[in-house]
């Protein structure tokens, strides 16, 4: 690894508002060290990713890109070129991903990123810095889903549901799952990704329209003994409605909608566990814990087959993509030039 030089200028995915017209643009532009936030740790990334949650940072949304102007990335991996902690050392190859990466504070679709010690996770010997970003914060939380589940469903009580199946949480779910000896049945409004997902390990694939709700039935008959919700609103709704008896139900995103509009008899009557997941807050054992679990016992072979990778200067082509609902699978960024 060559010296580091702080002086020495880096490129960075920058979001900003342009002047004249207002709208919110982004591109990649040369930065310098003192641009950057506050922080014990200067990582050189060499790989980050795109996540749903990036994708809203990158056109400016508000609830993500706190203040522009912005540089997404909730997932970054590479090696450390300074540190004040004494806990880490420079050439470490480390990942950070959630707290406030890419949201508050300036993220990894950058060359360059300063962290709080507390952020930094070593990279776990089993893994490389491209497949932790491979899995990145969609894998990360995928596996949150996972082990909360399995505290009140085993593989013996039944099927367990995926919904937006082909996104990036969504089929590192139905992959972990799958692992683990569940039956996977997997929701998706992709016409044509059944024979995908049944090679990820779905046992059946059902379209997306078949877990809509139209909020007339505060129950409905039980179908699955846990489900994994990715995408929230109706969907959530009908999965609630149709866990059977102690099941459980994690959920952790919104493209569908952001309201939970329904009665409390599924968890009255059915004792079903609503478990919401946060990956950006994980506390730190549970992080390294996590980690530890996705390179060991949980590690995934066949991450290639859902990965597609791209350089930072291709980046702003995925972002609508991902917006639509249209990406399959997760999108890695190579940020080493
Ligand atoms: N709470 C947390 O810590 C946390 C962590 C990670 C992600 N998230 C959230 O989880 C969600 C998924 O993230 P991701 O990165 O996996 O996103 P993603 O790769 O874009 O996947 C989302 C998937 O949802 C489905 N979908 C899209 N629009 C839909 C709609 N209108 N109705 C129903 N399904 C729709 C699509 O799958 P199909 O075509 O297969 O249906 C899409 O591929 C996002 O809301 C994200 O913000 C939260």
């Amino acid at each position: 690894m060559s010296e580091f030089n702080s002086n020495t200028p880096f490129h960075a995915y920058y979001v900003q508002r342009h002047p004249d017209a207002g709208e919110i643009h982004g591109s990649l532009q040369s930065l310098s060290t003192d641009r950057l936030p506050a922080g014990d740790v200067i990582i050189q990334v060499e790989w980050s990713s795109l996540n749903y949650k990036d994708a809203l940072a990158a056109t400016g949304n508000p609830g993500v890109a706190k203040t522009l102007p912005h540089v997404p990335g909730i997932d970054a991996a590479g090696r450390i070129v300074e540190t004040t902690d004494s806990r880490f050392h420079v050439g470490q190859a480390v990942i950070v991903t959630g707290y406030e990466l890419g949201a508050e504070r300036w993220g990894g679709w950058s060359e360059r990123i300063r962290v709080p010690a507390e952020w930094v996770v070593p990279l776990p010997e089993e893994l490389t810095l491209r497949e932790t970003m491979v899995l990145g914060t969609a894998g990360f939380t995928a596996a949150q889903c996972v082990r909360d589940i399995l505290k009140f469903v085993q593989p013996t009580d039944g099927p367990v549901a995926v919904s937006g199946a082909t996104g990036g949480v969504g089929c590192l779910a139905v992959m972990l799952l799958a692992k683990l000896g569940f039956e996977v049945v997997a929701s998706t409004g992709k016409a044509n990704a059944a024979p995908w997902l049944m090679q990820l390990g779905a046992s059946a694939v059902v379209d997306r329209s078949a877990l809509s709700d139209d909020g007339r039935k505060p129950l409905l008959s039980t179908r699955w003994a846990a489900a994994v919700d990715t995408v929230g609103g109706t969907t959530l709704v009908n999965l609630l409605k149709s866990t059977r008896v102690n099941g459980a139900v994690t959920f952790c995103g919104l493209v569908a909608g952001n309201q939970l509009e329904m009665t409390v008899f599924p968890f009255i009557l059915r004792g079903v566990k609503l478990l919401g997941i946060t990956s950006a807050l994980c506390p730190m054992p549970d992080r390294v814990q996590i980690w530890k679990n996705l390179a060991g016992p949980w590690r995934l072979d066949g991450l290639e087959e859902i990965c597609q990778e791209i350089s930072l200067d291709q980046v702003a082509a995925q972002i609508q993509k991902i917006l639509a609902g249209g990406v399959q699978g997760r999108t890695l960024i190579r940020i080493a030039r």
